[in-house]
């Protein structure tokens, strides 16, 4: 009798055990690591080495098992869309990225995604997600500076962290997010600012949008260009993107690589000039042929900081548009995704203006 009596109680323990395991794992948010490679995944041959080692070595399975502690804070799942240095990064994986997102989101149980990528674009990828993801649900990019097989390595806290932003409602609305040394910022400001150190994405002069404080991401401030839900760009159904070359103008400068790229075919040229996306004088003769055959041409900078505001007259009668603030990198994607929508050059200076 007594032996009976225990054993209701210790079922009915165990029944309240599953019911809570259960409802805790339902109240958790469901996140989605999609892996693309990176140094976050590299491996190198000792411990010491931060050089010469294989980036995107490493599947997500072998990242998601180095942190467990991702659990905590969401329901976590991984898909590998491809194992590569970022550095060679294509058009073609964007649009994979792109799509499987929207479709992810489209699904309904999908709370947020994390995005394991190389260094060296992820600036890049973060803001034509920025521009072609259509979801207010957190996007989070990360990646590390040392390889996984470090001393110290960086990728582990940094990936923990992703998900936890990745996780949190206050990431929502928020656009693409970049999430590295306890540091969150945004796609459009984002960039990478030094070749070796661990705090090299930094967001000069706007600034970063907040930290993960002890755990918790918190935000000071948010960009106030159009992104995600807001925007007007669909690669739904694409298979490629408008041929857009950036052409680095110094001193000294002539018209061959513009000449080049008017032969080969691009549909864009971003001219990453000096100053204020002032063009020398022999490019500039070889890109007013460009804007005469159709091509767009963008005035960046190569300085890195400040925008690019209407300047000499000459560059208003040869239709070359401004680009802004973007970097020659990211005004690449944009007139891309412009080129996609409209050959209307109001049009496209519009959306220089407004994303
Ligand atoms: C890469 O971009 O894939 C290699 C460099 C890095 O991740 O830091």
């Amino acid at each position: 009798m007594k032996g009976r009596f225990f054993a209701t109680i210790l079922a009915v323990v165990a029944v309240l055990f599953a019911v809570t395991g259960i409802s805790s794992a339902q109240s958790k948010p469901n996140v989605v690591i999609l892996a693309t490679g990176g140094t976050i995944a590299g491996s190198a041959d000792s411990a010491s080495a931060t050089t010469g080692y294989k980036a995107g070595a490493l599947g997500i399975d072998v990242l998601l098992n180095a942190v467990p502690q991702v659990k905590e804070y969401a329901n976590v799942s991984g898909e590998q869309i491809c194992s590569i240095d970022s550095k060679d990064m294509t058009d073609e994986i964007w649009l994979k990225l792109a799509n499987r997102i929207n479709e992810l989101f489209a699904r309904g149980d999908v709370d947020g995604i994390v995005i394991t990528h190389g260094t060296d674009t992820l600036e890049e990828t973060a803001y034509f997600l920025n521009l072609t993801v259509h979801s207010d649900k957190p996007v989070v990019l990360v990646g590390a500076m040392r390889p996984a097989t470090a001393i110290s390595a960086d990728g582990p806290m940094n990936l923990l962290n992703a998900v936890r932003v990745a996780a949190s409602p206050n990431s929502v609305g928020k656009g693409v997010l970049v999430a590295l040394n306890d540091e969150i910022n945004a796609a459009r400001e984002v960039t990478k600012t030094n070749t070796i150190t661990v705090s090299t994405f930094k967001s000069p002069e706007l600034g970063f949008l907040g930290y993960v404080n002890e755990g918790t991401p918190e935000f000071y401030r948010t960009s106030t260009r159009r992104h995600t839900s807001d925007s007007e760009f669909s690669v739904t159904g694409r298979t490629s993107l408008p041929y857009v070359k950036v052409i680095y103008g110094t001193a000294n400068d002539d018209e061959l690589f513009v000449d080049a790229a008017i032969k080969a075919g691009v549909k864009g040229i971003i001219y990453a000039g000096t100053g204020n996306g002032s063009v020398h004088m022999n490019a500039e003769k070889a890109l007013a042929k460009a804007t005469a055959k159709g091509i767009v041409v963008v005035r960046s900078s190569r300085v890195g900081n400040g925008t690019v505001i209407p300047a000499e007259q000459s560059y208003i009668n040869y239709h070359f548009l401004d680009g802004d603030s973007l970097s020659p990198q990211k005004a690449r994607i944009l007139l891309q995704l412009a080129l996609t929508k409209t050959n209307d050059l109001a049009q496209i200076q519009r959306m220089f203006k407004q994303y």
